[in-house]
C-alpha cells in the first residue's frame, strides 16, 4: 500500500495583538496581550515544540491599515497589526527554548536592501541550526510606501520585477559568495577563513548594487526554505522561479486545484520540477472533546468577532457599520464615488446588512472545520487527498487555546492515522524536515547556479529566466 501523506503542521503567527481573527484578543484567557513580552513567545515556542508542529509561520507588515475611514484609528483601537513588533527578532528566542521547530518569517523586497536583509537571514539560520524560513513578499499597504519616502505603492508587477533582482543579490550572497570549505579555523597556523575560497559578488543591476562578500560564513541551509504567498500572474511567474512552499487559498477544492496546477506549471517553465513545490493553505481548525463543545467554542468566536476589524484589515472602500441595511452595496459604491470593481465579492445587488453577515465568515471557506477530534482529522484527510494539500497554517482564534487544543486533540489523532510522523530523535534543518531530501536548494532551483562561485562571472542579462 502507498505510504500515506503526511501533513505539514504550521501555526500561523505575527508579532502583534490581532491578527487576523479580529475582536478575539478580548477572550477569557487569550494572551495576544502578551506579544510584546518575550515570555509568550517562549511558552509558544515550548508547546508547539511539544505539540508536534512543524513550524511556527509569521506574518508581517510595515505600514498600518490606514485606508478604511480614511485613517489608521478603527486599526489603533482593534489592535489590528497596530502596535505590531519586528517578527525576525523573536526567533532566537524561540530557538533556545526548542530543537526541532521551524520558522518562516515574513520579510518584503520592497523597501529595504538584499544585503542587510541576507546577513540577518544567515545569522538567524545559523543560531537556529537550519531551522529558518522566508515568506517573501513584495508589501502591498500604501501606509507602508510612505514609511520608506514613497507617495504610494510601487505598482504590483513592478514589486515583482523589483523581488526577482532581490532574490538574484541574496542568492548570490548564501550560494555564491563562499565554498562550504572555506572555514578552516586552523589555529596552529592562525588562519581562521580560507580567503581563496570567500568572493565579491560584485552584482550590478537595474535596482542593486551590492558588491560582496557576503559577511556570514555558509549556514546550515545556506539559503532559508523560500515560502510565498500569491495568486496574480506574475506572482505565480515569481513562485514558479523562487518559491519552495506556497501559500495558497481558494474558497473551494477546484479553486485550490486550480491555483496549485498554475504554480507547478510555472515551476516546470523555470527548468524546476512541478512536484518540488508544497501548498499550505490558511486554516481554521475548531476543535471540541464533544460535537456540543466545539459548537459552542465557534458561537462565541462568532460573536465575538469585530466587523469593524475584518473591513479595515480589507481596506474597505466604504463604512458599512454605517449605512442603512437595507441599501445595496452599488448604490452605496456609487454615492461615495467608488467603483464597484473595487469588492468585486459582493454583487452590486447584495444589502449593506447581507454584506455585513457574510463579511463574519469571510474567512471560514473550505478549509474550515469546527467538530470532535475525529471529525477534524476525517476533513484534515479530505483536504490531503481530495485536494491535494500539503499542509495547513493554522489560524488562532484564541492564544494559546487553538495551539494547545491542536496539539492535546488533533495530532494523536493524526499519528493514529499514519498522517503525521513521530519526532524524529535528532534535529533537522526546516528544509530537510518539509521535503525529505538534504538542507540545501534541490539542484534544479536557480539559486543553484551561483554555487562556487560559477555564474558570478556571468552579466545579469545573461541569467535572466523565462
Ligand atoms: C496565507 C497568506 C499569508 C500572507 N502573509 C502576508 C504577510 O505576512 N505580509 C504581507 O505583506 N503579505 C502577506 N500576504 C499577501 C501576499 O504576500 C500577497 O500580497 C497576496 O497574496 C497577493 O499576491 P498577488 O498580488 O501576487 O496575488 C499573505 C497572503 C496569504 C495568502
Amino acid at each position: 500500500m502507498p505510504e500515506k501523506k503526511q501533513l505539514i503542521l504550521n501555526l500561523f503567527e505575527m508579532n502583534t495583538v490581532s491578527h487576523i481573527t479580529h475582536g478575539l484578543w478580548t477572550l477569557p484567557g487569550n494572551n495576544r496581550h502578551r506579544f510584546d513580552d518575550i515570555s509568550y513567545w517562549l511558552e509558544l515556542a515550548q508547546l508547539l515544540e511539544d505539540g508536534g508542529f512543524h513550524g511556527v509561520f509569521l506574518a508581517d507588515v510595515v505600514g498600518a491599515y490606514d485606508t478604511f475611514r480614511g485613517g489608521f484609528e478603527t486599526a489603533a483601537r482593534e489592535g489590528l497589526q497596530l502596535p505590531s513588533n519586528d517578527p525576525l527578532l523573536v526567533i532566537p528566542a524561540m530557538a533556545a527554548v526548542t530543537r526541532h521547530l521551524g520558522f518562516g518569517v515574513t520579510f518584503s523586497t520592497s523597501y529595504e536592501p538584499p544585503f542587510t536583509f541576507a546577513r540577518r537571514m544567515s545569522t538567524l539560520d545559523h543560531l537556529t541550526r537550519g531551522r529558518v524560513g522566508w515568506n517573501i513578499v513584495t508589501s502591498y499597504l500604501p501606509n507602508a510606501a510612505r514609511n520608506f519616502g514613497l507617495d504610494d505603492e510601487i505598482p504590483h508587477d513592478r514589486r515583482y520585477e523589483i523581488a526577482d533582482e532581490f532574490l538574484d543579490v541574496v542568492y548570490k550572497l548564501w550560494e555564491g559568495s563562499w565554498d562550504d570549505d572555506a572555514i578552516v579555523a586552523d589555529a596552529a597556523r592562525g588562519v581562521y577563513a580560507d580567503p581563496a575560497k570567500v568572493r565579491y559578488i560584485d552584482h550590478v543591476g537595474e535596482n542593486f548594487r551590492v558588491a560582496g562578500p557576503h559577511l556570514s560564513a555558509p549556514s546550515p541551509q545556506r539559503t532559508p526554505v523560500l515560502y510565498q504567498a500569491t495568486g496574480s500572474p506574475a506572482g505565480i511567474e515569481f513562485a514558479g522561479r523562487h518559491a519552495e512552499l506556497v501559500f495558497t487559498g481558494g474558497r473551494s477544492a477546484a479553486d485550490f486545484r486550480a491555483n496549485a496546477a498554475r504554480m507547478r506549471e510555472a515551476a516546470v517553465r523555470h527548468g524546476r520540477d512541478g512536484s518540488d513545490l508544497r501548498f499550505v493553505v490558511q486554516a481554521g481548525v475548531v476543535v471540541g472533546r464533544t460535537e456540543e463543545e466545539a459548537a459552542d467554542r465557534w458561537r462565541l468566536y462568532q460573536e465575538r468577532t469585530s466587523i469593524d476589524g475584518i473591513l479595515a484589515h480589507s481596506s474597505f472602500p466604504i463604512d458599512l457599520p454605517a449605512l442603512p441595511p437595507e441599501q445595496t452595496i452599488g448604490a452605496a459604491l456609487d454615492a461615495a464615488g467608488v467603483p464597484h470593481s473595487a469588492v468585486p465579492y459582493l454583487a452590486p445587488d447584495t444589502t449593506v446588512g447581507e454584506a455585513l453577515a457574510t463579511v463574519r465568515t469571510s474567512r471560514e471557506g473550505r478549509y474550515f472545520v469546527a467538530g470532535t477530534p475525529e471529525v477534524v482529522a476525517d476533513e484534515i484527510e479530505r483536504w490531503l487527498d481530495e485536494d491535494g494539500v500539503d499542509g495547513i497554517n493554522l489560524r488562532q482564534y484564541h492564544s494559546f487555546d487553538t495551539a494547545r487544543d491542536f496539539a492535546e486533540l488533533v495530532v494523536p489523532e493524526l499519528r493514529r492515522r499514519g498522517r503525521l510522523a513521530e519526532r524524529p530523535a535528532e534535529p533537522r534543518t526546516l528544509r530537510e524536515t518539509l521535503f525529505g531530501a538534504g538542507p540545501r536548494l534541490p539542484d534544479a532551483h536557480p539559486a543553484r547556479r551561483y554555487r562556487g562561485g560559477a555564474a558570478l562571472e556571468v552579466p545579469r542579462e545573461a541569467l535572466r529566466f523565462g
